[in-house]
């Protein structure tokens, strides 16, 4: 046996203990999902717990950016992660709005959120001849995604500028599109700059927070009459995009404490939404 092999071996687990810095596109997720598990009810997190693939560990926020990952594979499912909304209006409709480019309704993030919930649904329906149609691992991975996602506020954005991905503008120094900034730089900044790159710290005060400040909201932000809400989370989310992420900028704006420590807030209420409607939704359709 080459010892230097088995050198190598002993650090790779390490490796992968290595807090990376990245954004909604991984942190994001990863703290929504983070905030959801705890707040399952027994059933849930048993169907939870059951669905997960086993390199998951049980723990849903492994999972959490596998949506991501697909894309590419998975090539249907990339318009199910957004909505496009008409430029300048800062309104949703479900049936204005929720289709692909092609026209084909239900084809957007909140079609898709319905979709996987009627799926999930299924669960522990053996009898029914429909519950072998779907992969309900897949159904889950997808809508603990999407969830995510629509409380992105650029993830229901304009139509021309394809939800700020066109927008181009300096986050301090460096180039990026006004959609990444929300994906990730606020939250990178924020982790860098509060929480000493710790993401761990930031999920922490994000769950203090919701037994303090906003303890008094949380049962408002569950409420829904039917098992999901999407629409409610879309209209909030072309709301948020004009009020906080459009506001004030323009092609070429330079984006530094100004517009972050006033958006920053934003963003953590759209996380903490998040996982509490994450976990809530999931309740519901295991309950
Ligand atoms: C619904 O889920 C199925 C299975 O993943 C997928 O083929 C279909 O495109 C989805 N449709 C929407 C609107 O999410
Ligand atoms: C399954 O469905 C069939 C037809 O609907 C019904 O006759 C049968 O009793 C069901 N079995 C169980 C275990 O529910
Ligand atoms: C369900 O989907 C997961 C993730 O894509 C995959 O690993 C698994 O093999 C699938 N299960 C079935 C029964 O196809
Ligand atoms: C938590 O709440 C405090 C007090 O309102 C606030 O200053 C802080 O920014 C909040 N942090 C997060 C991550 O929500
Ligand atoms: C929650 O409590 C704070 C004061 O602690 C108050 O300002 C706020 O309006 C309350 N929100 C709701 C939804 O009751
Ligand atoms: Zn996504």
């Amino acid at each position: 046996m080459d010892l230097s092999k088995l050198h190598i071996l002993a650090f790779v687990p390490f490796l992968f203990c290595i807090s990376l810095v990245h954004g909604w596109g991984i942190d994001g997720h990863l703290i929504i999902c983070k905030i959801a598990q705890p707040r399952l009810s027994t059933k849930a997190r048993h169907a939870v717990s059951e669905l997960l693939p086993a390199y998951a560990n049980n723990d849903l926020s492994q999972v959490c950016s596998w949506a991501d990952r697909v894309k590419f594979r998975y090539h249907w499912s990339s318009p199910l992660h957004y909505i496009d909304t008409p430029d300048k209006l800062c309104t949703y409709d479900y049936k204005r709005d929720c289709k692909d480019e092609d026209g084909i309704q239900d084809r957007c993030v909140a079609g898709a959120i319905n979709n996987y919930t009627t799926q999930l649904l299924r669960y522990g329906n053996n009898n029914d001849s429909s519950a072998s149609q779907y992969n309900l691992t897949e159904a889950l991975l997808f809508l603990s995604h999407f969830i995510g996602d629509i409380h992105q506020p650029l993830h229901v954005g304009f139509t021309s500028d394809r939800g700020g991905n066109t927008v181009d503008v300096r986050w301090y120094r460096r180039k990026e599109v006004l959609h990444h900034v929300w994906d990730n730089n606020i939250i990178e900044t924020s982790e860098q700059r509060f929480y000493d790159s710790n993401i761990e710290e930031l999920i922490d005060t994000l769950q203090h927070n919701l037994t303090t400040v906003w303890s008094n909201q949380t049962k408002a932000w569950e409420a829904c009459s039917e098992t999901a809400c999407p629409d409610k989370y879309a209209s909030e989310g072309i709301k948020a995009a004009c009020e906080w992420a459009y506001k004030g900028v323009d092609e070429g704006s330079v984006l530094e404490d100004d517009y972050f420590l006033s958006r920053d807030p934003i963003v953590n209420l759209r996380l903490a939404q998040g996982g509490v409607r994450l976990a809530a939704t999931l309740n519901r359709i295991f309950g």
